[in-house]
């Protein structure tokens, strides 16, 4: 009998659409290469931006509120929990988790109630939803991607949906009891 399963693949639509992509894709990566050097030149500022720090008053965020600001051109989200939300955090078995982390861990030492991340997803990079904003569909009282479904918990890690890590908690430090230098 004639090969004809061979035959199909070779005129199946889909097959050429994958070529045309692949070559658009293969012209797009030429052009990068070209491009970026002048992007870099045209943009001094970029290792000035990677060190920069962000200063956050944090005397208005009450508990069980946050604030969305930006660190680094990020979306970066500043959380005060509420002791229920702490205590949520912590009945948690960590080593049930994707990216097994404690609150503890994610916090620094006294000041467990705020919680401060990239407000990044860190499946594909959307900005999730908090506690109460818009269609925040998440189960778990933390943060919501809308994208995807990816569902954090109060802690900011994940708990559902396919990203693979918890909310990237940034390097920062405390001033004062009310001012927080991210960086
Ligand atoms: Fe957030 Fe995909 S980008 S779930």
């Amino acid at each position: 009998e004639d090969p004809a399963p061979f035959q199909e693949e070779v005129s199946d639509p889909r097959r050429r659409d994958f070529i045309n992509i692949a070559a658009v894709a293969w012209i797009g990566v030429g052009a990068g290469v070209v491009v970026l050097p002048l992007v870099n030149q045209m943009n001094p500022s970029a290792d000035v931006l990677a060190q920069s720090t962000t200063e956050i008053d944090i005397s208005k965020i009450e508990p069980g509120q946050a604030i969305k600001t930006t660190f680094r051109k990020q979306p970066l989200f500043v959380r005060n929990l509420t002791p229920k939300e702490i205590s949520e955090a912590d009945a948690v078995a960590v080593s049930s988790l994707r990216d097994p982390q404690t609150l503890e861990e994610r916090t620094k030492t006294g000041k467990k109630n705020w919680l401060i991340t990239l407000g990044v997803c860190t499946h594909l990079g959307c900005v999730p939803l908090g506690a109460g904003e818009g269609e925040n569909k998440g189960p778990f009282g933390g943060y919501f991607c809308p994208c995807h479904g990816s569902a954090y918990d109060t802690a900011g890690r994940i708990r559902q949906g396919p990203a693979p890590r918890n909310l990237e908690v940034p390097q920062y430090t405390f001033n004062s009891d009310t001012v927080v230098t991210v960086g």
